[in-house]
């Protein structure tokens, strides 16, 4: 095989620089005259603020400014009939209360501390109004989205599970799931005269930040330019422009000073999304020989009273298993608490977990296999939509996963199986995502040097984009990979989708391929050769003989159209061995497997680990983290690190990625479908599972705290 070709084990170009300290985050660059904003909260969750007092705050050390919903400058987007209204919530536009911890708000000062100890001396005056913030007490008020022509579904007949000969029926609880990335939401704002501004922030999609922080204020895009080159994660949390942002931006004008707002760990618990709490009904019904008749999968989950926020949670169960009557409805309950936002694997993730646990019942109904029982109910064409998967290899992730976990060492009844005192079980959690492509602009400039550079406004928000891409480009160019260099994370380079979805590889790969091929295809006619010849030629000695110090092109790459035809997912199957202790309870995950149809690998060493840490975000989906209201404030009481528990290093023992790797024919010419949400979808059913195999207790809330297996 050629040196750094794709589906090489690349370690990350930028690695470097992130263990060094050299990469900057948001919140690190240093801008001249910065000052600091601290948001305040409000304490009720429901109302107006009547009354600010900020008299002690203005007159504290340092203070530039507190903004207020009674002295905000007006930011033109949330005005009534703005040209480009901004969606949400519009800070400080008016008195209104929607949820307990929205800003009321914003201090300005000269230092982070002055600007927190300014932020405690603002004192509040409400007119307090009823709230509802229990999901369990509200759930009768659910009402079918409004947004995107959303429909309940039905195939077949509905509820037709009913009446099969052996029915499963449960409900399903996920409770709210915070992204928490490790690194704060920071924004850095700063003007030039009144019409342009600079951020720096925390963002998935720096040309839809600048979408949005330009509708805000009325400005041309041109003039907003958005920097957010380095991510230290988001999982969906960063798919927006959110207030704060916004915030930033009408301080910095105000005060006519670069303004950097960092959010408070507590405050990302409310300000930047969630998974919503969510219950899921699902219905199976089978025959004796484990054939299912129908599935009704019906759904509510958690949004705001101010906005209204839908997932897919539903869609797993209409096309991954071939049932002649599917029915799904789904609802939102709209609360007082901040909107909800796409977290990894959204709506998927939430849905497989039911769906997945449900079908795992069903197998011990039958006295089945779990993974014979999928295999039954296997499907070759996309049941929902009739049409043929673009590429599907899920029974090939069955054998493998089954494979590498030991499958054959499960016992099929629970609690059947010992090791010294603890008892061991096996689970299989699968799962699936759309694999989609936008369009993306790549500009690519050979110099003649032999260095490669490579320009995208899209993002990096952990995975290795930037890697990725220098691989495409090196196996498409046929040039070492340390010839060339990628950015991305700079709003003023060529358009890109945001990087959500899984689709980056997809979208982004296919530019970088796509102005290679150009790049090449030019050079071979500068060279008096055929564009397409596959004879090796020496790009720098084509420049020099044309007397050419560098070669520029610019190639925009879109969609396949030939992809209407098909349906295009990701496949997973999951699996889990664990260890629980009978008496305490404990939990001890001794391996998962991650067994992928994610078409072909780009570079398997950081999709590797973008499997590994959607595996561990699914521990902490399964095992540990749940956000907890105090219904009679309508306020998180668990708002931190200490309380809110995420997975670290001792929970997690070993996981295995193993990609089956064929190439999907039609999606994009690298042959990829994504990895960045599959990684996470299966996980906490396969534990689930696992835990059930082993104890024999069958789990439907979750996490899986210890109290629940004794
Ligand atoms: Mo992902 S939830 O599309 O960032």
């Amino acid at each position: 095989m050629k040196k750094d070709a794709i589906g090489d084990s690349l370690s990350r170009v930028d690695g470097r620089l992130k263990v060094t300290g050299g990469a900057k985050y948001s919140g690190e660059y240093k801008v001249p005259n910065l000052t600091y904003g601290v948001l305040v909260s409000a304490t009720i969750a429901s109302g107006t603020v009547t009354a600010l007092d900020t008299r002690a705050a203005e007159r504290a050390p340092g203070v530039l400014a507190v903004i207020t919903p009674f002295n905000a400058p007006k930011v033109p987007g949330y005005q009534a009939g703005a040209e480009r209204p901004v969606r949400g919530l519009k800070l400080f536009n008016d008195n209104k209360i929607y949820f307990n911890a929205q800003p009321i708000a914003l201090v300005v000062a000269d230092t982070f501390e002055r600007a927190t100890y300014a932020a405690s001396l603002v004192k509040a005056t409400y007119n307090t109004e009823p709230f509802e913030t229990d999901f369990h007490k509200n759930i009768d008020k659910g009402v079918t989205p409004q947004k995107g022509n959303y429909k309940d579904y039905v195939r077949g007949e509905a509820n037709a599970y009913k009446n099969a000969p052996v029915v499963v029926e449960e409900e399903y609880l996920l409770p709210t799931e915070v992204h928490n990335p490790m690194e704060l939401h920071v924004t850095t704002a700063f003007w030039d005269g009144d019409d342009k501004v600079t951020l720096y922030t925390k963002s998935q999609g720096v040309k839809g930040s600048q979408r949005s922080i330009a509708a805000a204020f009325g400005l041309n895009p041109d003039n907003v330019q958005i920097n957010s080159r380095f991510v230290g994660g988001a999982f969906g949390s960063s798919l927006r422009t959110w207030p704060h942002e916004i915030a930033a931006a009408q301080a910095a004008k105000l005060v006519k000073r670069p303004v950097k707002l960092t959010l408070t760990r507590e405050q990302m618990f409310t300000q930047v999304g969630y998974r919503p709490l969510t219950i899921q009904k699902i219905g199976l019904g089978a025959t004796a020989d484990g054939k299912l008749i129908g599935i009704t999968h019906e759904s509510h989950s958690q949004t705001a009273v101010y906005e209204e926020f839908t997932e897919g949670a539903v869609n797993v169960s209409q096309f991954l298993y071939n049932s002649p009557n599917v029915n799904t409805l789904y609802k939102v309950v709209p609360l007082n608490v901040g909107v909800p936002a796409p977290m990894r694997g959204p709506g998927e993730a939430t849905g497989s977990f039911a769906l997945e646990s449900a079908l795992d019942e069903l197998s011990y109904k039958l006295n089945l296999d779990p993974i014979e029982l999928r295999l039954r109910n296997y499907t070759d064409t996309d049941p929902e939509r009739n049409k043929p998967w673009s590429s599907k290899y899920l029974k090939e992730c069955y054998q493998k996963g089954a494979e590498a976990i030991g499958w054959a060492d499960r016992k099929a009844q629970p609690g059947a199986n010992k090791e010294g005192e603890w008892l061991v079980g096996y689970g299989i959690g699968c799962g699936a995502f759309g694999a989609y492509r936008g369009n993306a602009v790549a500009k690519i400039k050979l110099t003649a040097d032999g260095s490669v550079n490579i320009q995208s406004a899209t993002s990096d928000i952990g995975p290795g984009t930037g890697t990725s891409m220098v691989l495409i480009a090196a196996d498409t160019l046929g040039i070492p990979a340390d010839k060339i260099t990628f950015e991305l994370g700079n709003s003023a380079f060529p358009n890109a989708p945001t990087q959500g979805g899984s689709a980056t590889v997809s979208s982004v790969g296919s530019a970088v391929h796509d102005v290679c091929v150009a790049l090449k295809q030019k050079l071979y006619t500068m060279a008096g050769k055929p564009a397409d010849s596959t004879e090796p030629i020496d790009y720098v000695a084509v420049l020099k003989q044309n007397n050419m110090p560098s070669v520029e092109l610019t190639q925009e790459s879109k969609g396949n159209p030939e992809a209407q035809k098909y349906s295009m997912y990701s496949f997973s199957a999951h699996f889990a061995k664990v260890h629980v202790h009978p008496l305490t309870g404990q939990v001890k995950i001794k391996k998962i497997v991650a067994c992928v149809d994610a078409g072909k690998i780009v570079n398997h060493k950081t999709a590797s680990s973008q499997m590994i840490g959607g595996a561990v975000g699914g521990v902490g989906m399964a095992m540990t983290e749940e956000a907890v209201f105090d219904d009679r404030y309508g306020r998180y009481i668990n708002g931190n690190f200490a309380d809110y528990h995420v997975p670290v290093n001792a929970d997690i023992q070993q996981i295995e990625a193993i990609f089956i790797d064929k190439p999907d024919p039609v999606l994009n010419p690298v042959g990829t479908k994504g990895i960045g949400e599959i990684s996470l979808i299966g996980v906490a059913p396969a534990l689930a599972n696992a835990i059930y195999n082993a104890t024999g207790k069958r789990v439907r809330e979750l996490p899986i705290t210890p109290d629940k297996l004794i």
